[in-house]
């Protein structure tokens, strides 16, 4: 048996930015909960990053306590791993800060997210969008991360980070450790419903395209039933079948079902019962969460305890890691 303090770092997060759809459940989330198992888990409410799209400060406060109990109705124990806000550790926006100094123009300008976004939003290109990685940075550094559980979506910002890291320990020494991305095979980019080439997103205008943790048992069903598949009719992985195979993902991660199994049990079947199979095993999957959701957003005390608890935790270990930093850069030390 590993002592608590030999066991590996994990550390995530997820913004609070709506409730979050099937696609950050099986890429990230449900990997989460498998993780908490094992190692010393650090996961966060990523709210100072949801600022970069100016959300109303009613639905800020409103989505940051929700996200919270998600992450505890998904089955995180705030007694075993440490669950948090990051606003709440200072050491967050302090660490990002140094790291912007250590961090080229031209490299974060790479980012494919940073280029995206700054495309679609061209009336809010904020400073703090393209910032964004060197913060994602000082939160992973910031608990010496060995695992980051995140979707395929998060590997570049993931990459930015080692490089940053790197960069720093070659010319302080031995500071942060460097983190690897834990990306799952099957659920690590949980594709749309109505258009299988494009990302499952919670920011989806077609409510169709996307399944949020939340969505009731007849909602699933209906979703799903309407998901675009091909005129084949048979269930099977291959390229160009995106919709198929974009079920066969899902399927596999709520099932632990390998494709070819999947292939097995389904042939000579047609799209009608592949599909009420996969939706059958998401509301397995998902009405537990419902349920506990329910339940503790009822709770706001035992919430926001909890929420204390972790960020003192958090802190703890945040503040280390930033002390030792100041040091290094040369800040003066009382
Ligand atoms: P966010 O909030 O957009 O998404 C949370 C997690 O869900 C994954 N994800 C998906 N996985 C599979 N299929 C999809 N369609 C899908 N959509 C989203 C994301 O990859 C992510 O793992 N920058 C991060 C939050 C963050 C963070 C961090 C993550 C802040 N600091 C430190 C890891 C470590 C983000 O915007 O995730």
């Amino acid at each position: 048996m590993e002592t608590q303090s030999e066991r590996k770092v994990v550390l995530s997060a997820i913004q609070p930015t709506g409730t979050p759809t099937l696609g950050n459940y099986l890429g990230a989330l449900k990997n989460w909960k498998e993780m908490a198992k094992d190692y010393d888990c650090f996961y966060a409410v990523a709210d100072l990053h949801s600022i970069t799209v100016r959300p109303e400060p009613a639905q800020l406060r409103r989505r940051t306590l929700e996200m919270y109990a998600l992450l505890l109705a998904i089955g995180l124990d705030p007694e075993k791993n440490t669950v948090f806000v990051q606003s709440h550790v200072n050491a967050h926006a302090q660490l990002a800060w140094v790291l912007n100094c250590y961090t080229q123009f031209g490299e974060a300008a790479r980012m494919t997210q940073f280029k995206d976004k700054s495309e679609k939003h061209p009336e809010n290109v904020n400073v703090g969008l393209f910032a964004y990685p060197t913060l994602m940075a000082a939160d992973i550094l910031l608990y010496q991360a060995h695992y980051v559980p995140i979707g395929a979506d998060q590997k570049q910002h993931l990459e930015i980070t080692r490089d940053i890291a790197e960069r720093f320990n070659g010319l302080y020494g031995e500071t942060f450790r460097l983190p690897e991305p834990f990306i799952g095979k099957a659920g690590a980019r949980v594709m749309s419903l109505q258009e299988p080439t494009k990302k499952m997103s919670k920011s989806d205008t077609n409510v169709k395209a996307f399944i949020s943790v939340l969505d009731d048992k007849d909602t699933i069903v209906r979703k799903i039933k309407s998901a675009v598949t091909d005129s084949e009719a048979r269930v099977y992985y291959a390229e160009g079948k995106d919709g198929v195979n974009n079920l066969m993902g899902i399927y596999a991660c709520c099932t632990g079902k390998t494709f070819d199994e999947i292939e097995k049990d389904f042939a000579g079947k047609g799209y009608g019962d592949f599909k009420a199979a996969v939706a059958e095993a998401v509301v397995e999957e998902l009405a537990p969460v419902k349920e506990t959701f329910d339940r503790l957003i009822a709770d706001k005390a035992y919430l926001n305890d909890c929420m204390a608890k972790g960020a003192e935790q958090a802190a703890r270990v945040a503040n280390k890691t930033l002390r030792k930093v100041m040091r290094k850069v040369g800040f003066y030390q009382l």
